[in-house]
């Protein structure tokens, strides 16, 4: 047992190796299985209500107060003040959204929209990275790199471009949206575009960030996920601190839900919530590995003693029937999800279930969320789809409140916005099926009779 308030553990039951706050590794050194950060609760100050939280933002000249993820900070207490990287993320918002509700199937007032494109790189994953830039801090990091579908690897560009340090990122060539690549050249990234999708990359930065020496900014990296959890404190802290009946979230490399897992977990554990809300994980049908071993192979967390062998066994049956991921949601893209485990832990905290959903029904449920007025990715719009798919099954009654993530800004791919509403996808991005609410543009010629016939007179 470590005698630090903070420390690292192998999250596999029959390891729980630890090791310290300060040490950098992306895997357990004993087993190679994943990390957790671990508070002992007993020698770190928490608050005795959540609602102490909210007071913060009477002093929120102070950017840790101003940062919707430091404003938590107890919570996620693992370096001290000097080393926190902020930009001011979490400044996100949980709306109401009676149209997108309606097109979910729930009643009035059921439906709610957790905008993570609000961030400073314009998705979620700021979140993650002003926590995993403070313990690079902490720790003197000076080379930064990830794996990336594109979020993270133009969070990861902003982030050590405001923190002074070198950003490689390693994205699958011509596999992410152009704003996402627009974002890392801009912000200084030394940006390789690897010949392979994501799961590829992954393998190699791993590889390469033993080799030279670089800090992994993955969601390998447990300290990414402390940052994570606080999109959850906001969903709480917004609907007054009763937790929601439904989180929805897209499922790529399960960062986000093993992320709120842990936070529901440690909140539960700390007497700060009573109930805790159900989580449903969301991934695209050309990405389904969640929802091939949860739902075909029955996989479970089983008190941390998951079957580590049919996690390895279905990577060497993708391997041998040289199976590729495919989604029109680049996002989430990724076939090897390298949080597998924790997800299973955050299914079995939170009640869980998984489903996976076409790339139809994705671009259908972003048109609608753009329609009623917010906009969000493709990726993220698998968290509406998903919703509405599991109100038609039953799973999720009707009059229940339901919260879904929307994990990108629309800006984000633009690309695949113009595709659906014209119907011209680009080459090798074509979705096949209905484009329900495709708004075309109209052709007019530069003359003002036409003009004024095609905008109705
Ligand atoms: N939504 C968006 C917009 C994302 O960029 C990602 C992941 C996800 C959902 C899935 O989240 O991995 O926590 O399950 N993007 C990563 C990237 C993989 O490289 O940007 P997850």
């Amino acid at each position: 047992m470590n005698p630090n308030a903070v420390y690292q553990k192998c999250i596999h039951a029959d390891c729980g190796a630890t090791c310290d706050v300060g040490d950098v590794h992306v895997a357990c050194p004993v087993c190679g299985e994943l990390l957790d950060v671990v508070y002992d609760w007993s020698k770190l100050p928490v608050p005795a209500r959540l609602a102490d939280f909210a007071a913060r933002w009477a002093g929120r000249a102070n950017p840790l107060d101003f940062s919707g993820v430091w404003r938590f900070r107890e919570l996620l207490n693992f370096c001290d003040d000097r080393c926190r990287v902020t930009l001011g993320e979490g400044q996100t918002l949980l709306t109401p959204n009676a149209g997108v509700g309606r097109y979910v199937g729930l009643k009035d007032g059921g439906l709610f929209l957790q905008y993570e494109g609000l961030n400073p790189s314009g998705s979620f994953k700021d979140n993650g990275m002003t926590a995993a830039f403070s313990h690079a801090r902490l720790v003197g990091a000076r080379r930064v790199a990830c794996a990336s579908t594109g979020n993270t690897s133009a969070s990861l560009a902003l982030y050590a471009a405001h923190a002074g340090m070198q950003s490689i990122v390693f994205v699958g060539s011509g596999r992410i949206a152009f704003g996402k690549l627009a974002q890392a050249l801009d912000y200084g990234a030394r940006t390789l575009q690897i010949a392979g999708d994501f799961d590829a990359c992954m393998r190699r930065v791993k590889e390469a960030a033993k080799r030279l020496g670089l800090y992994l900014m993955n969601s390998v990296n447990p300290f990414r996920l402390e940052g994570q959890k606080t999109i959850m404190l906001r969903v709480l802290e917004a609907l007054a601190w009763q937790a929601p009946d439904w989180i929805v979230v897209p499922g790529g490399n399960l960062g986000n839900s093993s992320a709120f897992g842990k936070a529901f977990g440690e909140l539960k554990e700390l007497g700060l919530i009573d109930r805790v809300p159900r989580l449903a994980v969301i991934n695209a049908a050309g990405a389904d590995t969640l929802d091939r071993l949860v739902n075909q192979k029955k996989l479970r967390w089983n008190g941390g003693q998951y079957d580590k062998a049919a996690l390895a066994e279905d990577w060497a049956w993708q391997d041998r029937t040289h199976r590729l991921p495919h989604t029109i949601a680049s996002a989430i893209e990724i076939a090897r999800p390298v949080n597998a485990a924790k997800c299973l832990r955050a299914l079995s905290i939170c009640d869980g279930v998984v489903r996976s959903v076409s790339d139809a029904e994705i671009l259908d449920a972003k048109a609608q969320v753009g329609r009623c007025g917010l906009g969000c990715e493709p990726a993220s719009a698998a968290s509406v789809a998903g919703a509405r798919r599991l109100v038609e099954e039953g799973v999720i009654d009707r009059d229940a409140r339901v919260v879904c993530i929307l994990t990108g800004h629309a800006l984000k791919d633009p690309d695949a916005t113009v595709g659906y509403h014209t119907g011209r996808f680009a080459p090798g991005k074509e979705v096949e099926g209905p484009r329900n609410f495709a708004n075309l543009p109209v052709q007019v010629d530069d003359d003002i009779d036409a003009i004024c016939r095609a905008v109705g007179e």
